[in-house]
């Protein structure tokens, strides 16, 4: 969620972004300086030609075709947002239950209509918003959705996100949905990370990432500000080198 600017936003917002996206920053900021030194006053180390590819093209090389999408699972289908789905999303999202972990208070009607014309624009990893927004299916109808949005294009990190129709939960529908996310990400050329987060006291979110196989890697305490209190947030992440 370090790209404000394609953050989904019902996700919590640990302050922990704020110190990666001003060291992106910096880094980049030390590498236009080294471009203004001299060449002999550089160490240029020697690269291998897939290097230099994908340095050549680095946007490119971590984009995901939009046909990847609808994804078929044995009992789902996921596919884009649509604006028949505005109603769904309210339905689900309006609810304290759904909303308690969420960075949102429980929807309106207003939010909603909002919420899901966001999410209709948000169509794939290679559009402006670096953002796959999915609808979760079953035999046809909305159960939950999958977001998958870049924090690091260039470097290809990337977050994960996930919401269940509380009617749908207790039978892996959520799981079986992040998987072919999470595969969907690691087929895209050039993606390193991806991570998820959540408020501390979410267990069922912790333990879906958990069986997904994602790293529990952090416990960061009162982190993140929300809806005026400071809570805990926990931190999982799966490489390109865990997923099989
Ligand atoms: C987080 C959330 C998606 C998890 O939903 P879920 O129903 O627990 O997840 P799944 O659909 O993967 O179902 C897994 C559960 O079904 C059970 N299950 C039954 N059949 C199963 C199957 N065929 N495969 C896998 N699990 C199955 C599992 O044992 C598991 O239960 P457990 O966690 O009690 O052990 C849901 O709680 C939610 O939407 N919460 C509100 C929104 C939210 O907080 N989102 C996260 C923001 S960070």
């Amino acid at each position: 969620m370090t790209a404000a600017a394609s953050a989904p936003p019902d996700q919590p917002t640990p302050l922990r972004e704020t110190p990666a996206a001003t060291a992106a920053g910096e880094y980049r900021s030390a590498r236009q300086r080294l471009g203004q030194r001299s060449l002999a006053a550089q160490r240029i180390p020697i690269a291998r030609p897939q290097e230099l590819e994908q340095r050549r093209n680095p946007v490119s090389s971590t984009d995901v075709s939009p046909s990847a999408v609808p994804l078929a699972t044995d009992r789902l289908v996921l596919r884009l947002h649509e604006p028949s789905d505005a109603p769904w999303l309210l339905s689900v999202f309006s609810r304290p239950d759904v909303a308690a972990y969420l960075r949102d208070e429980p929807w309106t009607a207003e939010l909603a209509r909002t919420k899901s014309t966001d999410r209709i624009q948000r169509s794939g990893l290679d559009r402006p918003s670096r953002t796959l927004a999915l609808i979760i299916e079953h035999e046809g109808a909305p159960v939950g959705e999958v977001l998958l949005w870049y924090t690091d294009h260039e470097r290809g990190v990337a977050e994960i996100g996930w919401v269940l129709d509380p009617a749908q939960g207790g039978k892996g529908f959520a799981s079986e949905a992040v998987r072919a996310v999470l595969d969907l990400a690691f087929n895209t050329p050039g993606m390193h990370r991806v991570a998820a987060q959540m408020d501390a006291r979410n267990a069922a979110s912790a333990r879906l990432a958990e069986r997904v196989g994602m790293r529990r890697e952090a416990h960061l305490r009162q982190n993140c500000w929300s809806k005026g209190e400071w809570i805990d947030t926990v931190a999982f992440s799966m490489l390109a080198t865990d997923h099989r």
